[in-house]
């Protein structure tokens, strides 16, 4: 019979502990490192995104309609996914800012205008909550698109 020694086997579970650990925070710090917003931004961004934005485009911004891309039978497209998994991403943030600040009714759209409904940070905190839902990948591509300009 082999006998474990009980301190390796200490060290053993002190090391698949201490990994499970990093590999927690290494994914809490992914979600907010390299991003232009703060944990507090996200938190407020809750709120504001689930009583404005999420009846059209769901409450962790995955979209309600698989088929976004396709207009509907009323002949608009449906709220795309905010998640990363859309394009949303192609737009930097002062164009963010413009379609929410304007909705799309102007241009043939379905999506009401926020200008005189949310103040700015109010506006700035709903993208960092959909925002928190890239990946780190999306996140680098939108700054490449533009980012916070
Ligand atoms: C009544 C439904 C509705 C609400 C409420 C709504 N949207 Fe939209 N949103 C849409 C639709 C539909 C589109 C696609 C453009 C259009 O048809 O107007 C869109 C497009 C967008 C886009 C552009 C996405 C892209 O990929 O180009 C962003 C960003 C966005 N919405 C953010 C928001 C935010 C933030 C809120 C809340 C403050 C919000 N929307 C509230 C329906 C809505």
């Amino acid at each position: 019979m082999i006998k474990t020694k009980p301190g390796a086997r200490l060290s053993l579970v002190t090391i698949v502990l201490s990994m499970t650990l990093l590999a927690c925070s290494d994914s809490e710090d992914s979600g907010a490192s390299g991003r232009w917003y703060t944990e507090a931004q996200i938190n407020a961004g809750v709120e504001t995104f689930r009583e404005n934005c999420a009846e059209c485009h769901g409450d962790r911004a995955q979209g309600l309609v698989e088929n976004w891309r396709t207009k509907d039978t009323d002949g608009f497209f449906p709220p795309p996914p905010l998640d990363g998994s859309a394009h949303a991403w192609h737009h930097s943030q002062s164009v963010l800012l413009q379609v929410i600040d304007n909705g799309g009714e102007a241009l043939g759209g379905k999506m009401p205008a926020f200008a005189n409904v949310l103040s700015h940070s109010d506006k700035l905190a709903a993208i960092a909550y959909f925002q928190s839902f890239w990946s780190d990948e999306i996140f680098q591509q939108w700054n490449q698109m533009g980012g916070t300009n």
